[in-house]
């Protein structure tokens, strides 16, 4: 399997891309919590949100979403609860593991797949422990290979 990395614009990547060119995109924008993701005194002063730049967390416009869609047969989108995106059948609801209660239990994808809808739980602890030089919102490898496994190839014929 071939991987590319691109580090670029996904708006100026996309423009020159013709209809329906990848299979699947699965994307995970910024939701634009703001202030949300960088609250909190005493033990939350140390969370990995608040040690971290966020002034990337900037939440995409409407043409984000039209160009992925327009560019992609198929999408899975991270955080679609906070986007307005339409009604969907197949929404992803992956339980992180998460035992603080006053972070996010689970998070919400929003596909276009016509399928039931999915459950998975997979620990975000891979991601977010120790984490202060990485990114501070990485999903977990696992859970990419969840997704490319039910919706890319593996329930629909092919391999990972
Ligand atoms: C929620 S985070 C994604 C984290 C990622 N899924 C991971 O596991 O590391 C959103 C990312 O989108 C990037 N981003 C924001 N606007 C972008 C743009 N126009 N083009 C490409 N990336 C962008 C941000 O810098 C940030 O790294």
């Amino acid at each position: 399997m071939r991987s590319e990395v691109y580090n670029i614009d996904c708006m100026e990547f996309m423009k020159d891309l013709p209809d329906k060119y990848f299979s699947i995109g699965i994307a995970d924008p910024p939701y634009g919590l703001d202030k949300k993701s960088t609250q909190g005194s005493g033990k939350l002063k140390n969370r990995t949100l608040n040690k971290h730049d966020m002034t990337w967390d900037v939440r995409p416009g409407q043409e984000f979403f039209d160009e992925l869609r327009r560019v992609c047969q198929h999408v899975i989108i991270w955080g679609g609860n906070y986007f307005n995106l339409g009604p969907c059948r197949c929404f992803v609801c992956w339980d992180k593991q998460q035992v603080w209660p006053n972070f996010s239990q689970c998070e919400f994808a929003w596909t276009d797949f016509d399928m039931p809808a999915k459950h998975v739980t997979i620990s975000n602890r891979g991601g977010l422990i120790d984490s202060v030089n990485w990114h501070p919102t990485s999903k977990p490898v696992e859970l990419y290979r969840y997704l490319l496994k039910v919706f890319g190839a593996g329930d629909r014929g092919g391999d990972i």
